[in-house]
């Protein structure tokens, strides 16, 4: 695997700290028509409403939030598969929303995607090695087609497969052995960066041990970042080394692991982790348990002021009125803790009641 094989492992490459991606108050709106002829533009889905983060070259940021938060439509800003209403995406520098024609082609490249469900993203009626080797398709300088089927091989058996299952049909596999199908597909082209939108959560709980540690193992052998988008904060906890929390659009929180695990500021982080089962006892004793009333408002028609005031047990009049920005809380700025980190409430303080256990 000597051309697939980068060198730098991942704490050398963390160590540089060097974004290989900065996201600049992303927005995609989705315009809701009315009429058959004459469409007639009559609001807009917010589906992302100004989201900003970093991706590190050689880390896992992991992304979390309820369904219908903004999750896949972010992958698919980050992948350019979605045209951005407004904002930037720069990869190392250079701000690909605005890229076309070849520039586009050659970044793509370096930006593939993991799907969340391996029994629909597989076409059903393509033999794995065509699946695995498409992408040589649109990038044949990648692979000859002479060397194509050698290569498959090879990409099968880094994710763990047998190489002679070149020839079988997705039908054939397991839900876990169809998302190791995917993975090799992401990987074919040798990418920097891999979008994970959901890779697991369609899998059963004993194969998502899995398929993270295949990514993980993965991730330092190729030296990748991940962007690895998920619903639930324990799947993300053991692969991100930053997380960030997403709700109706925005993002709410972002933090190392252990400041969003262990000194979450946001009401709805906390909220979200006081529902994560703690399987020790003694861990378990006098936390508390927030639950959340209500449903997801619309994206069509989001609150004013923060977004997750209607939800909010800590809410006050100031929450409807001014917009929450995505900063360290005056709180804690310029002290040396965990919480001094990112966070978009008005009245954002750690509550160590709902702190959960490794
Ligand atoms: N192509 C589209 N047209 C209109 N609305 C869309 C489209 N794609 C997504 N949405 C809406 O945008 C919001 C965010 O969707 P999505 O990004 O899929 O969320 P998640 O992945 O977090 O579940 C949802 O309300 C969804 O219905
Ligand atoms: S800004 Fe207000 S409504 Fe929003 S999370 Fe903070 S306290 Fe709750
Ligand atoms: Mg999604």
């Amino acid at each position: 695997m000597a051309e697939l094989s980068k060198q730098a492992g991942k704490a050398e490459a963390a160590g540089q700290r060097e974004p290989i991606l900065q996201v600049r108050n992303l927005v995609k709106h989705f315009p809701l028509t009315q009429g058959l002829l004459l469409k007639k533009q009559v609001g807009a889905v917010k589906a992302v409403d100004g989201i900003s983060f970093d991706l590190y070259q050689g880390e896992t940021l992991g992304i979390v939030g309820e369904s219908g938060c903004g999750k896949s439509t972010v992958a698919k800003l980050l992948m350019t598969l979605e045209t951005a209403t407004s904002g930037e995406v720069l990869y190392k520098g250079q701000d690909i929303t605005k890229l076309s024609g070849r520039a586009l082609k050659a970044v793509r490249r370096n930006i593939q995607m993991v799907f969340q469900d391996p029994y629909t993203s597989l076409n059903p009626r393509m033999t794995v090695g065509d699946i695995i080797g498409e992408p040589f398709e649109i990038h044949p300088e990648v692979a000859p087609k002479g060397d194509r089927r050698k290569r498959v091989q090879e990409l099968l058996d880094v994710v763990g497969l047998n190489p002679e299952y070149v020839n079988r049909y997705p039908h054939q596999f397991s839900g876990g052995q169809r998302q190791r199908i995917g993975i090799a597909r992401g990987l074919a082209l040798n990418p920097e960066i891999i979008i994970c939108d959901e890779p697991v959560s369609a899998l059963d709980v004993s194969v998502q041990a899995q398929v993270i540690n295949l990514m993980e193992r993965l991730q330092d052998e190729f030296n990748l970042s991940y962007v690895f988008i998920a619903h639930d904060l324990s799947i993300v906890r053991h692969i991100s080394d930053r997380v960030g929390v997403m709700y109706l659009g925005k993002m709410a929180e972002i933090g190392t692991d252990a400041e969003i695990y262990e000194h979450p500021t946001h009401p709805y982080t906390q909220a979200l982790l006081s529902a994560v089962p703690v399987p020790d006892p003694e861990a378990r004793e006098g936390r508390e348990r927030i639950i959340l009333t209500g449903d997801v408002p619309s994206p069509a028609n989001p609150p004013s002021g923060c977004r997750f005031r209607t939800r909010c047990w800590k809410a006050e009049d100031k929450c409807a009125e001014e917009v929450p920005l995505l900063a360290v809380p005056t709180l804690y700025q310029g002290k040396d803790t965990p919480a001094a980190h990112a966070s978009a409430c008005h009245f954002a303080e750690e509550k160590p009641s709902v702190v959960s256990a490794a």
